[in-house]
């Protein structure tokens, strides 16, 4: 008999999330597993804050937290799984899972000697984020202003190391004077603590003549200050919205959309999501990338399963660098 541990939502979130808002709970698993399924225990396990923006849509009190984590086969009768083999699959926030469906399982990038975690960050859907972000919808070119906030994050710290790779001046924002001092030896070319400084001046002095890509984790007052800086045709990719999830009621603004007309801005959401069909090819190029150097990466890695809820509320309170992981 194995006794899975698993976080089940107790409510929906009001507001920032709480530890009470969760639950740990017991859930017995078969020992022996039938034809064709697999057992296995959660290694390092994401937290993200797509949990707080989608939990009405993704889950209803009771449910397992959903969530991406990477696991160790402990029992096979599937002939393409062994036991010890490593896999990944969004199980949620369970210690064990029982897969009957072995499709559900990710494919894991051949890594080489890089840390397994890096598929649950840098080369995994935050990685893919920021890369396809870049590529596929922003197209910053050479010679280009591009702005990243969150940029000490998971997502922020990839998405400016590629602009700089593509020859773009890049600006990042971050939460803590750590955090700039990271941006600033990642080789960004301005880094700012948006909570010390004035951003509409930081802005001004590192994008005179404004900003012609802006690449958006965080949205609310702060894009209200970023977007009068956009250049004329300038690209903006509203990519997460952190600075709002945690509002009771609808967002209201004040938004800027009077600079956004004068300036003929272009404003589009993006989903990582919608981009599946091509994050093989993502992901072998992220994983070079790691491989050559060229791409640096952090880990804000809390160890213990039974604290999955502090390290999903520490992104609100910006305690993570790099990707916010759990090691079970
Ligand atoms: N569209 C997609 O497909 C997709 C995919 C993945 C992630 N996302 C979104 O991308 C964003 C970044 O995700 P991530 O996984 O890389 O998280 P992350 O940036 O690694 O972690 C969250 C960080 O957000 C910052 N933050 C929190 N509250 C804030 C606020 N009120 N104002 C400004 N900054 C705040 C904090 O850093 P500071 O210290 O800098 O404040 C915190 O460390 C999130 O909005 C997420 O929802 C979107």
């Amino acid at each position: 008999m194995v006794i899975a541990k698993k976080w089940v939502l107790v409510r929906e979130f009001v507001g920032k999330p709480k530890n009470g808002d969760f639950s740990l709970e017991e859930e017995i698993l078969p020992d022996e597993v039938n034809d064709g399924e697999v057992l296995c225990e959660a290694l390092y396990l994401s937290v993200d804050p797509y949990v707080r923006f989608l939990c009405n849509v993704m889950m209803k009190p009771g449910d397992t937290v959903v969530g991406e984590q990477i696991a160790r086969v402990t029992t096979s009768k599937n002939l393409k799984y062994s036991v010890g083999d490593v896999i990944r699959l969004s199980s949620g926030w369970r210690s064990h899972t029982l897969v009957t469906d072995v499709s559900q399982i990710e494919a894991m990038p051949d890594l080489g000697d890089l840390p397994l975690s890096v598929v649950l960050g840098a080369a995994g859907v935050t990685g893919l984020t920021a890369f396809f972000g870049l590529e596929d919808k922003l197209q910053p070119l050479e010679g280009e202003t591009l702005l990243v906030n969150s940029a000490a994050g998971a997502v922020g710290s990839v998405a400016g190391q590629i602009a700089k790779m593509k020859g773009c001046t890049v600006i990042g924002f971050a939460g803590t004077d750590d955090k700039v001092e990271w941006l600033k030896e990642l080789g960004f070319d301005h880094a700012f603590n948006y909570k010390k400084v004035d951003v509409d001046d930081a802005v001004s002095m590192a994008a005179p003549n404004g900003v012609h890509c802006y690449f958006d984790n965080v949205g609310g007052y702060l894009s209200t200050q970023i977007l009068p800086h956009m250049h004329r045709g300038g690209r903006v990719l509203i990519v997460g919205s952190i600075a709002t999830y945690n509002d009771i009621g609808k967002s209201t603004g004040p938004y800027p959309f009077e600079d956004i007309l004068k300036k003929c801005v272009n404003v589009n959401g993006f989903s990582i999501y919608d981009m599946y069909q091509k994050w093989r090819y993502g992901e072998v190029h992220l994983v070079k990338l790691l491989q050559q150097g060229k791409l640096r990466h952090r880990e804000t890695i809390t160890e213990g399963f039974e604290l999955m809820p502090s390290a999903f509320i520490g992104l609100f309170e910006g305690t993570c660098t790099g990707k916010a992981l759990v090691k079970a």
